[in-house]
């Protein structure tokens, strides 16, 4: 799914001016429309070092390549982000991952947010079935409020969760 900015949604951003989001680098510009996020964490676990609802902005639109940032925004499940490629833009193809798997797992604590297991790693529920995860990465829920736990669903930003 693409969730490049349609005329009508560009309208509806410019009409909530002060409400919607932009941020730009010389390349793309993404939008935010937080009425619209579900909280689904799926920004936050694909790319936390570009999305991190603990820094200010929360959006750091040069923490990566315009390429694996335009990815991640197709995976916003709500359109609360939507993108626009800039006038003449030729996006450079994003790395290509390594075909040799990971050794180890890793887990990232995000401040005032969820763990973030990459890597190696099989996730097992208290009777030893396996969770079956839509990415290789994971948000384990820290502040206990989510209602699919293990995994974060984003309340900690709802209940001001913090460290
Ligand atoms: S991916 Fe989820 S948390 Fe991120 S903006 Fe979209 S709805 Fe909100
Ligand atoms: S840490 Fe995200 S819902 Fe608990």
């Amino acid at each position: 799914m693409s969730n490049k900015a349609s005329k009508s949604e560009l309208e509806d951003i410019k009409a909530k001016k002060g409400v919607s989001r932009s941020y730009a680098n010389d390349e793309i510009t993404v939008f935010w429309r937080p009425e619209l996020c579900i909280h689904s964490a799926n920004c936050l676990i694909g790319l936390p070092g570009v999305f991190d609802s603990s820094e200010r902005p929360w959006i750091n639109i040069r923490g990566a390549s315009s390429a694996d940032i335009l990815k991640t925004v197709d995976t916003c499940p709500s359109r609360a982000l939507l993108y626009l490629k800039n006038a003449n833009t030729r996006l450079r193809k994003s790395r290509k991952k390594s075909k040799t798997p990971p050794k180890f797992a890793r887990v990232q604590i995000l401040k005032d947010g969820p763990a973030i297991i990459s890597g190696n790693f099989i996730l097992r529920d208290p009777d030893k079935k396996k969770i079956l995860l839509k990415t290789d990465k994971a948000a384990i829920c820290r502040c206990g409020a989510s209602k699919k736990k293990p995994l974060c669903d984003g309340t900690h930003l709802k209940i001001g969760f913090k460290d």
